[in-house]
């Protein structure tokens, strides 16, 4: 045992300079000094933004937005990031140090906003065909509005900041499979980043944040399964191969992965057909049929399992009644995963900034977020901020993507601090110690 101690000790030395907090008392209280101090600024952005809503690549208003405000703090400032639209803002701090990425995403939904606010949004598109309303339904005005105050907080500190913040504005956090990260990502936005932190807001006591180490959002793929068969009458199924029979049996199989199929123990995982379709009247059998959906997982042995199962039973199904199947997946956002070191490590920080609110460990949750590809690459740490106006129940209010959903101004502060806290702490903590195996 004894001969094990010197190379821990060096573990140990080598991994110090990462793991420990150093917080100081006076910097804290000059965040919420700057933060108390530009809350009307961060109000008035996000109903500006609100207002404004624009879909995923179109987020031109917004960007302009932001590195106008960007630019004004002295920020270095890159825009049409990626070819897409992304700003980016970097504030040198006045001393030398590692560099944190904050990031938040720029674009709405296309969903006619319902709640009746002094600031809600009028604007309408034509979507897929349809007429519909812009809405910030999942909140990303927020996200912008508070990394926007954060990053004038942060510039009013630059003296003692000990390295660099980049402020990453991803445009089409809403449009997978690719979405806006993967192109931010291949233009390089992760170079030199050490580790980056992001927040999203949803229902939730007002102002508390949620954390958890490892897997909290579901990788998402959609898959498409066409079932080819041999059309004829109605009234002489015997000469046809009905694909709407065969894609029944496929639909109920499917339905045995998770339940049958999978270890649940490991990690949950969904499989739903959104959509069926086939034929167009009554005493004709179709040549084909289709069905789309999605597939939810948490673990990547389990997602790659999913996809081959799905394809073995479809093909198999098909062959058995003399049909063929084709099974497309589009691989979409993988999963999203917390560093466990850097959240174990920002517990403290996101307890002191959440107050009597609370910061508490969440469970996980199945939709998708592209927040995920950046920390694929880098550590990363996704937490939530319950934004839910305190006059209705988290547990019933409207969920994002709703058109009910609502984000009280009041939890603006509260994510101000928490991503201007958690950059000047991990700041603080020096170089991250890479230790070679
Ligand atoms: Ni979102």
């Amino acid at each position: 045992m004894r001969r094990f101690i010197p190379f821990l000790a060096l573990f140990a030395a080598l991994q110090l300079p990462a793991q420990t907090i150093t917080s100081d008392p006076r910097l804290n209280a000059e965040i919420d000094r700057r933060t108390a101090a530009i809350v009307d600024k961060v109000v008035a952005w996000r109903h500006d933004i609100h207002q404004h809503p624009e879909l995923g690549y179109q987020e031109k208003r917004t960007a302009a937005l932001v590195a106008a405000h960007l630019k004004s703090l002295g920020l270095v400032v890159q825009e049409n990031v990626g070819g897409i639209g992304g700003v980016v803002g970097i504030l040198k701090g006045g001393k030398a140090g590692p560099t944190v990425a904050l990031r938040a995403d720029m674009d709405a939904l296309p969903i006619t906003e319902q709640v009746d606010l002094p600031f809600k949004s009028t604007v309408r598109t034509v979507y897929n065909g349809q007429d519909v309303g812009v809405m910030h339904a999942c909140g990303h005005d927020t996200h912008v509005a508070m990394l926007m105050g954060t990053a004038e907080v942060l510039a009013g500190m630059r003296a003692e900041l000990p390295g660099t913040v980049k402020f990453i504005f991803q445009p089409a956090e809403e449009v997978p499979p690719r979405g806006g990260a993967a192109a931010l990502i291949d233009a390089g936005v992760l170079e030199g980043v050490d580790v980056i932190f992001g927040l999203h807001v949803g229902p939730g006591e007002l102002g508390s944040i949620g954390y958890r180490a490892g897997p909290i959002q579901a990788s998402a793929d959609n898959f498409r399964i066409v079932i080819h068969g041999r059309g004829g009458h109605g009234a002489i199924p015997a000469n046809t191969i009905d694909p709407i029979v065969v894609g029944a049996q496929v639909v109920g199989a499917l339905q045995t992965i998770v339940s049958r199929q999978i270890d649940l123990t490991v990690a949950p995982a969904v499989v739903t057909v959104g959509a069926f379709h086939g034929g167009v009247r009554e005493n004709v059998i179709a040549d084909s049929a289709f069905m789309i959906g999605t597939i939810r997982t948490f673990d990547p042995r389990i997602r790659t399992s999913i996809h081959s199962r799905m394809k073995r039973i479809a093909e198999s199904i098909a062959e058995a009644s003399g049909a063929t199947a084709t099974v497309t997946i589009e691989l979409g956002y993988p999963v999203t995963a917390n560093d466990p070191a850097i959240v174990a490590r920002f517990i403290p920080t996101l307890k002191r900034v959440a107050g009597a609110a609370g910061a508490s460990e969440h469970g996980l949750t199945m939709p998708s977020e592209d927040f995920s590809r950046y920390a694929e690459k880098v550590p990363g740490f996704f937490f939530n901020l319950g934004v839910t106006p305190a006059d209705q129940d988290p547990k019933t209010a409207p969920s994002n993507h709703s058109p009910l959903f609502q984000a009280d101004d009041k939890a603006l502060p509260v994510g101000v601090r928490a991503m201007s806290n958690v950059a000047l702490d991990y700041l603080r903590g020096g170089v991250p110690q890479k230790i070679v195996p």
